[in-house]
């Protein structure tokens, strides 16, 4: 299933995909006076930051203050992160009825292609068009949802969530190490993988602060990789801010999901973040998900619980976390009502 963002954006698919089809036409309806950015506070200059791949104490430090960070020196060759970019690229450059062929069903979890582009008077909405693919495990992937345009879309895609999937598993290694846990110990903590890719494109919009790419939300995975072509993601800050991930040419950003907030029993962030859009030019960026198999238990390690205070997360199945999600709307981090009501946890 379902993204990160994904279920939320899939919960909200479920009503709204025949809106989507209907829109992905016109250069924009408009259909208020919504306007965000009269209601935020200053953006803070501070960035997020690069750190050394092998340096644990950059990596907890930015896993303690809000699980996000860009990661360079990452073995995923250029020539493979270039081609994704480019068949993406194509994907999207092709006509509205040529990207209609792959396009999703309204349910939860659905796979192949979207489109949002409506300003609404009420809340910021989704600007954006997307193709998300299911990659893992193998029997998940419905290939009549892959694009056949760019011909070499299926391969490079293979090729780069492979890759992908390697570095994953690398970062969940440092990850463990930081907190003092063996190298194995997350990526055993999750089972076995499950692997969705994003294809994000944002078009540039007349009206940008009368909506969002992507409305503010965590992820509900175990831990996001994206690669950006421009500025336009953003982590919630202090005092309703929000801080820009800047675009850094060959760097992946890395952030941790809800699945490791839970493991680490807190420790370790989720942190809100969105994608905003511009007036001026498109904005696309490719996001893979590592989620745990839907009847992996997820519990706080052991390790990571104070005595005195117990655990900050209760046990569950990752498909329970999923089913909370479809039912959700809006409101505090999903990951909050499985919080332990605790006297003791602040
Ligand atoms: C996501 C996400 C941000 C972006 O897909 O979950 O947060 O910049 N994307 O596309
Ligand atoms: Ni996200």
């Amino acid at each position: 299933m379902d993204r990160s963002c994904q279920g939320l954006d899939a919960v909200h698919t479920i009503v709204s995909r025949s809106v989507e089809r209907r829109v992905i036409s016109s250069i924009y309806e408009k259909k208020g006076s919504y306007d965000r950015s009269k209601k935020e506070n200053p953006a803070h200059n501070n960035t997020i930051g690069t750190v050394s791949w092998h340096s644990l104490a950059q990596i907890a430090e930015a896993c303690e203050k809000n699980g996000f960070f860009q990661v360079i020196n990452h073995g995923v060759p250029v020539e493979l992160t270039d081609r994704l970019k480019q068949v993406g690229r194509k994907f999207f450059d092709l006509t509205k009825d040529e990207k209609l062929v792959y396009a999703g069903k309204p349910v939860i979890g659905s796979e192949g292609y979207g489109s949002r582009m409506v300003l609404d008077d009420t809340e910021p909405k989704f600007w954006r068009e997307f193709v998300e693919l299911h990659t893992l495990p193998l029997s998940e992937r419905h290939y009549n949802y892959w694009p056949q345009q760019p011909a070499e879309f299926r391969e490079t895609v293979e090729k780069y969530t492979a890759a992908l999937l390697d570095l994953a598993q690398r970062l969940l290694a440092v990850i463990s190490e930081s907190l003092g846990l063996k190298p194995s110990y997350l990526k055993e903590a999750l089972g076995e993988p499950h692997q969705n890719i994003v294809f994000q494109c944002y078009p540039p919009c007349p009206e940008p602060g009368k909506t969002l790419g992507l409305p503010a939300h965590s992820d509900v995975v175990a831990i996001t990789i994206l690669m950006q072509e421009g500025d336009g993601l953003e982590v919630a800050a202090e005092n309703d801010t929000w801080e820009l991930v800047p675009n850094h040419p060959n760097a992946f950003v890395v952030n941790l999901a809800d699945q490791i907030e839970i493991i680490t029993n807190g420790r370790y962030k989720s942190a809100n973040h969105r994608a905003i859009v511009n007036s001026d030019r498109t904005r696309r960026s490719y996001v893979t998900f590592y989620h745990p198999a839907k009847d992996q238990k997820i519990f706080p390690a052991p390790e990571l619980v104070d005595e005195k205070v117990g655990p900050v997360y209760r046990e569950l199945f990752y498909i329970e976390y999923l089913q909370a999600l479809a039912a959700e709307r809006g409101g505090k981090r999903l990951v909050q009502s499985f919080a332990i009501d605790n006297p003791l946890v602040s």
